[in-house]
């Protein structure tokens, strides 16, 4: 095992050498070919190359093709033990679902798709994974946490909803991710602690009983760890180029299959706290209760150097009830400020619903380094915190 594992960091540290390497000479090739975005935060608004997030996740691919032979290898010397089909299949299905989730970011990068096409894109590329978890496991009983036992029993048959469960949690992964950001450095530093501490955990559970799904979660996260980290050098701030929904959907799929045939859906989605916070405070504005502008990202104050919220605008009447009372909710509550647009007039503004415009607007205007950096420590004390639900208090809700 401790072999397989070294193997699979050296070949992860040579892809996030290539990567080093190569993005700098591809970056003239994406603006020649238009695949670039206007960077919204800097004073002089410069145009970097985007979709970078297709260098990272081809060299991950590319690092998984090299690996594959090697957890199989015992079985081609020794043909007595008979070849694992199942695992194989496993792993291949994976990495389909990986690589078509790759493809269609990047045509969501290219052409710019509508908000209902996120939603269907990683719900079609999960389709490979959910028939081989039909095929090969199709275990579809989930243990009742003790508190509810007593209305739904131990266990609980949700047969075809599991399946749309998993189907949901790879667009759920996908899309909190993309909707996470904004700021230089914020989709792929998410995303790197989340695989970080994804690795940790499989790690602290090689021991345990269920070790051979931590290892094939390990073969997974560390190449993805380590090309994430690469690609991180550039989108930092002063990001040098942008990932691209490609990354997005790459970080988020990737996740999503190994938490899938890992069986650990619930513990990934500990990881994802700040993504959970994020995505449930922006419904509103998703479901377009309040008008949801193209880009939520925080604006540059010209004058200061100093991000501040953004706003969306819009007039009381226009407003259903239901918006209405949401909106209010939100500011009795203190997550958004509302105030008149203009004197005497009909217009309002408010700010907008994201975790990156809450925090700039309880900690006051950041620049844009010091906002990445704290969301980045945020989603790090998020992953502790993760690790105290899992342990420690685990033992509240199941028999450990
Ligand atoms: C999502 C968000 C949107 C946010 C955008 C920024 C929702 C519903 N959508 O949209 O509000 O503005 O991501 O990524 O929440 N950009 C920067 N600096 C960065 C990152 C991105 O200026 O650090 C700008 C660039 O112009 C870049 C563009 O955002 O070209 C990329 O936006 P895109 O990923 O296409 O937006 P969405 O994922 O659709
Ligand atoms: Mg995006």
């Amino acid at each position: 095992m401790l072999t397989l594992l070294a193997v699979n960091v050296i070949l992860s540290i040579g892809g996030s050498v290539v990567i080093l390497n190569i993005i700098p000479k591809f970056r003239d090739m994406f603006v020649k070919a238009h695949l670039s975005g206007v960077d919204l935060n800097k004073i002089n608004k410069p145009e970097i190359p985007e979709a970078a997030g297709v260098i990272s996740s081809c060299i991950f691919l590319i690092v998984m093709f090299i690996f594959i032979p090697f957890p199989f290898s015992k079985h081609f010397f020794n043909k007595e033990w008979g070849f694992p089909h199942q695992e194989f299949v496993q792993f291949i299905a994976a990495l389909l679902s990986i690589c078509c989730m790759v493809l269609l970011g990047f045509a969501d990068d290219v052409l710019n798709l509508k908000w209902r096409h996120k939603l269907l894109l990683p719900t079609v590329a999960s389709l490979p994974l959910l028939m081989v978890y039909y095929t090969n496991f199709n275990s579809t009983t989930i243990i009742i946490p003790k508190p509810l036992r007593f209305l739904l029993g131990h266990d609980l048959d949700l047969s075809a909803l599991y399946y749309v469960y998993m189907g949901m949690l790879a667009v759920f992964c996908t899309n909190a991710i993309n909707i996470y950001a904004g700021v230089n450095g914020l989709e792929v530093g998410q995303s790197a602690v989340i695989a970080g501490s994804l690795i940790l955990f499989n790690v602290i559970e090689l021991n345990g009983d269920c070790w051979s799904n931590h290892l094939f979660s390990l073969y997974f996260m560390i190449p993805f760890f380590f090309t994430s980290l690469s690609l991180y050098q550039f989108n930092k701030y002063p990001a040098r180029v942008f990932v691209g929904d490609t990354f997005c959907y790459f970080s988020g799929m990737t996740v999503a299959v190994v938490a899938i045939l890992g069986h650990f859906s619930k513990t990934a989605l500990l990881f994802f706290i700040p993504q959970i916070a994020n995505f449930v405070f922006s419904l509103p504005q998703l479901f377009h209760l309040f008008p949801c502008p193209r880009h939520r990202l925080p604006r540059l104050n010209q004058k200061t150097g100093y991000l501040d919220p953004s706003v969306f605008q819009f007039k009381d009447k226009s407003l259903s009830t239901l918006g209405r009372l949401v909106l209010k909710t939100y500011q009795l509550l203190g997550l958004v400020k509302v105030e008149q647009a203009e004197k005497d007039g009909e217009l309002f503004q408010s700010t907008n619903c994201t975790l990156i415009n809450l925090a700039l607007q309880l900690t006051g205007p950041k620049h844009e380094k010091n906002l990445a950096a704290s969301l980045i420590i945020l989603q790090v004390m998020c992953s502790g915190l993760a690790f105290i639900i899992r342990y420690p208090l685990a033992s509240l809700f199941y028999d450990c």
